[in-house]
């Protein structure tokens, strides 16, 4: 290891146990995936899932860069979460602990969780749902949202799961993009002591056009929150389930069918469909849930992210109970009743792999300094043996803190990169293997060909940063863009690289001495708010979508202490340029309209108004000069293009 750096070798008793010991057992998986890739993953496929019908050929390369994985084998997914743990003597063990927003705890055990999903996958079956059929659910964390998306699995229906933070207009594109016959909601999310409505989204979102695929809306009762029902369209989730039987035959898919789609942002203004299937999903999910946390039967696992977002499907849906493991879902936020209660919950519920993003750390790290109440120090966390980190880079004082703090300098923090569209880990530590430098997501998941490449697709040496890319497919990669091949082939598998290498989106630096990955952030026009995918054009047309006011808009990111980036628009109005108290009027007039447009996580943080925008003379929008300014940088860059260098002054004033 390089002199210089912080290196953390895992406790040896600890990787004893653990089922990835050392770096040579890493490197011979690693050497095992080289040497027969198809047989490496063969192997695991068939170790780690249950399929009904065997699969006889495990990649199919013959029309890259659509990849199938396993596809003459048949699986259900939510029978290898559930049925087959209870066939292995599960069936007592807790599968979820639920805490709602009040503190409320309830406890599902797996025939439990099975019962329960099976009267939701019959209901939706008398509602006229079948294999095929897509399914939004717009809920919040809750049993329900996972027995939900479990039920639709059960039945071969393909769950798109919608935010809960997004607005009417956001969950009606979904909708439309997907084609859905059914929604299933709730009356209400709670979060912070608050009922906030999502069964009026949803009636929004119907009224706004596009959504005529919709036949049946499936409601949760949440809290009290009055609901509109629209005969014939809208039924009470209790109604739905109430009579039903609590087995349901489950629906053998093939390895390939999509088990879901997740919206995701890209450089354009669509969010992009990305489509997963269900065995190369499952496998790394199961998979990487073993190894990357190292999950043993004894384990209370808590991955703090919303079902919304992949890393809910992946860490609470799909891995851990595919592993008949036991999970914490937390309905709520970190913040509420204090910035204890992530403290607390490891504490009360004796978590011993906790899971979650440095936005939260560094958010609960200046609570916890302004109050010891709420500092960890104040709990007793003895329960804990691994932390992990996802989302975006984590800065090494965040890990430090969190390492010591939270980890009591003894549990091992595996930092994830991965994405929407890789399924499940790419570059992450082994917790009994890898050594560990702060701010480095290490090396390779086995059998993850992942490299740094210039702009022809060479490989630079270790060192030089370069852009990230993934040189052989591998089971839980995206299949495509729902309904839009050409723009999965375009986005993923450019032809600057011959269409050979799959591109992350990120640029990245191998350490010169460990060989060590680092993310440097994204290479488009996407930013990261709170470990969030944004994409500027979405943000730059919510915004020229107000159109009495706006002109012309352009939106960077710039660093930001809690948050990782803010959102920093330019704004040329249609009126004469503002200042003062109108134009922090105009300002607030513009972020709510863009909340509304996409939701309230899109809200640009800064908004300044110009008369005009930087151009280059071919009318391109100057977007690293934007960047300088949103920094508060001295401009180096030529300026000589400028029509009207004065304009810079007016984008450099904040409101
Ligand atoms: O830029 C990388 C960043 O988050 C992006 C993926 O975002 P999303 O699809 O929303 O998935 C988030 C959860 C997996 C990546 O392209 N990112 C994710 N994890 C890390 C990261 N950047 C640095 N370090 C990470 N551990």
């Amino acid at each position: 290891m390089s002199d210089d750096l912080k290196v953390y070798n895992p406790n040896p008793a600890a990787a004893a146990a653990a089922h990835i010991n050392g770096m040579a057992a890493y490197e011979a998986l690693c050497k095992e995936a080289e040497t027969d890739y198809e047989g490496f993953w063969g192997r695991l496929a068939k170790e780690l899932i249950t399929w009904k019908k065997p699969f006889t050929k495990v990649l199919n390369e013959s029309e890259a860069p659509f990849f199938k994985w396993f596809e003459d084998g048949t699986l259900n997914a939510s029978y290898n979460c559930l049925d087959r743990n209870i066939e292995r003597g599960l069936g007592d063990k807790t599968a979820i602990i639920f805490e709602a927003d009040g503190g409320e705890v309830t406890k599902v055990t797996y025939k439990e969780l099975l019962a329960k999903t099976c009267q939701i996958a019959n209901g939706l079956k008398a509602q006229g749902v079948k294999k095929g059929d897509r399914v939004v659910i717009y809920i919040a964390m809750s049993i329900d949202g996972v027995a939900a998306m479990q039920a639709c699995a059960r039945i071969g229906a393909t769950h798109s799961v919608v935010f809960g933070g997004f607005s009417a207009q956001s969950l009606r594109d979904r909708i439309e993009d997907t084609g859905a016959k059914a929604i299933i909601t709730a009356d209400c999310q709670v979060r912070g002591g608050k009922q906030l409505p999502l069964k009026a989204i949803v009636d929004e979102a119907l009224t706004l056009g596009g959504c005529d695929s919709i036949q049946k809306v499936l409601v949760v009762k949440r809290g009290d929150v009055a609901v509109t029902m629209k005969d014939g369209r809208d039924v009470w989730m209790a109604d739905v389930v109430s009579g039903q039987s609590t087995e349901c035959e489950p629906e053998w898919v093939e390895a390939e069918h999509p088990l879901f789609l997740l919206y995701t942002s890209g450089s354009t203004g669509k969010p992009k469909g990305v489509q997963h299937s269900t065995g190369g999903y499952l496998l790394h999910a199961a998979l990487t849930t073993k190894w990357t946390f190292d999950l043993k039967q004894d384990d209370v696992f808590w991955c703090t992210a919303d079902i919304g977002w992949v890393t809910g499907h992946t860490y609470i849906t799909y891995g851990p109970l595919a592993l008949g493991g036991t999970e914490i879902v937390f309905e709520g936020v970190p913040t509420y009743p204090d910035a204890g209660r992530f403290w607390k919950m490891i504490q009360d519920n004796k978590v011993s792999i906790f899971y979650t993003a440095p936005t939260a750390i560094r958010s609960l790290i200046k609570a916890a300094e302004a109050n010891d109440a709420v500092h960890p120090k104040s709990f007793n966390l003895s329960s804990l043996r691994i932390l992990g980190s996802v989302g975006e880079p984590i800065n090494p004082a965040a890990w430090e803190w969190y390492h010591q703090h939270v980890g009591g300098g003894r549990c091992p923090i595996v930092d994830t990169f991965w994405q929407t569209e890789t399924g499940g880990h790419m570059i992450t530590p082994l917790p009994g293997a890898t050594p560990l430098i702060p701010g480095s997501c290490t090396l390779p998941f086995p059998g993850i060909q992942a490299a740094i490449v210039d702009e022809t697709g060479k490989d630079v040496p270790w060192g030089q940063g370069g852009i990230l890319v993934v040189k052989r497919p591998w089971p839980s990669m995206i299949r495509t863009i729902w309904g839009d091949p050409e723009r999965f082939k375009k986005s993923y598998y450019p032809e600057d690289f011959k269409g050979k290498y799959y591109l992350a989106g990120d640029g990245a630096i191998r350490d010169e001495k460990t060989g060590y990955f680092t993310i440097t952030g994204r290479i488009d026009d996407v930013l990261n708010v709170s470990g969030h995918r944004m994409g500027t054009m979405e943000i730059e047309s919510a915004l020229v979508s107000c159109t009495e006011l706006v002109a012309e808009a352009a939106v960077v990111g710039r660093p930001d202490d809690t948050t990782g980036e803010a959102i920093c628009a330019f704004v040329v109005l249609k009126r004469s340029r503002p200042t003062g108290d109108e134009a922090k009027q105009i300002a607030k007039i513009l972020r709510d309209h863009v909340g509304k447009e996409i939701g309230p996580i899109a809200k640009p943080k800064d908004i300044r108004f110009g008369d005009n925008l930087p151009k280059t003379r071919s009318g391109k929008i100057m977007r690293r000069l934007l960047r300088s300014i949103a920094k508060g940088e001295a401009i180096t860059q030529d300026t000589s293009t400028l029509e009207n260098p004065a304009i810079l002054d007016q984008l450099s004033e904040n409101n």
